[in-house]
């Protein structure tokens, strides 16, 4: 069976320019060749540092980016931007204009994508929306600024999902949440696509951000996937060196083990994605490079069944660190 998302080798890159006539001085290579599968009704969750190239790779997805290079299939053709896809933002504020009622926002992608004809039919849908993402019916009636930020997000929810998507992107969706507010918003998007079917590409810059959600995840470093497997294999088995120190650094709840929780720190800082590191991006920060790590990008080593790494030192990473 094909994936319903099909990411080839995918490149984003930003030209850099020094000014009006110098021309362009090379490129932010923010997403330099990634090569990812979703298949439908499941999540993949995307993790990596700031700066990575996580939502640039989003909005390529949404088709709000264009890639440099390799390719996006959507069920099996080349992606356009097309409503089938849709994005929900860590702020819903800034997609929902302040001065139109809730329910007017709701309403306008149902009356631009013509997915109702007449009035009592796009309003019948609106109240099924808020219905949907659990918000009062009496909500439609009031204006963004009334309403709590997981309430925001619900609406936020609520917008793309009147868009009649099959594939949303949630571009940490509830980083800027409370974490009870956060554990009720991953809920509702898990029951949507238990309801709907949905495919989702989750984004999140801590590895305890998609421990719920995913089915599978990617862990990226400046600009590439160094490591992807089973939700499982991620959190109890990782074999890149750079999402050993992700997974680090997640606290644990039970008191004992905390105690004993080593933390991986990483030494330096990120390296520009305009200039990245020979070999192993990460070998610059990662604390079992080899010589060989300098000089040879790593090929992907087959841990499992759909677990893959790429670090040379995969096979011997439980020894090592
Ligand atoms: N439109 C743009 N023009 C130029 N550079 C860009 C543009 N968008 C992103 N970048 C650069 O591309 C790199 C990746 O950015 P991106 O926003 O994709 O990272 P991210 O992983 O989403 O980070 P964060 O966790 O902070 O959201 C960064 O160096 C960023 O400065
Ligand atoms: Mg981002």
């Amino acid at each position: 069976m094909t994936a319903l998302i099909q990411i080839r080798d995918l490149k984003v890159h930003f030209p850099i320019s020094t000014g009006l006539f110098s021309g362009s001085k090379g490129a932010i290579r923010a997403v330099d060749g990634v090569s990812l599968d979703i298949p439908k009704g499941q999540t993949l969750g995307l993790v990596g540092e700031s700066g990575c190239g996580k939502s640039t790779l989003g909005r390529a997805v949404v088709g709000l980016t264009r890639p440099t290079g390799g390719e996006i299939l959507i069920d099996g053709e080349p992606l356009v931007r097309d409503r089938r896809v849709q994005m929900i933002f860590q702020d819903p504020s800034a997609s929902l204009n302040p001065r139109m009622t809730i329910g007017a926002s709701i309403a306008e992608p149902v009356r631009l994508n013509k997915l109702r004809r007449g009035r009592a039919a796009i309003e019948a849908r609106k109240y099924e929306l808020l219905d949907l993402v659990g918000l009062p019916r009496s909500a439609a009636h009031r204006f963004p600024h009334e309403f709590s930020g997981g309430q925001r997000q619900r609406v936020g929810i609520a917008r793309a999902l009147a868009c009649e998507p099959e594939i949303i992107v949630c571009d940490e969706a509830v980083s800027a949440l409370d974490v009870s507010i956060q554990a009720q918003i991953v809920a509702l998007l898990e029951d949507l696509q238990a309801r709907l079917g949905l495919t989702y590409l989750f984004i999140a810059h801590d590895l305890g951000a998609l421990k719920h959600i995913s089915h599978q995840v990617a862990v990226m470093y400046l600009g590439r996937v160094v490591e992807i497997a089973a939700k499982k294999d991620i959190f109890t088995n990782p074999r890149h060196a750079y999402s050993r120190a992700l997974l680090s650094a997640i606290p644990v709840p039970d008191p004992a083990v905390e105690k004993q929780r080593q933390r991986i720190l990483l030494k330096g800082d990120i390296p520009s994605p305009a200039n990245p590191p020979s070999g192993c991006r990460f070998h610059t920060r990662c604390p079992v490079a080899i010589d060989r790590c300098r000089s040879e990008d790593p090929a992907w080593t087959k841990i499992a069944r759909n677990h893959e790494s790429a670090c040379w030192r995969a096979s011997e990473l439980s020894d090592l660190m």
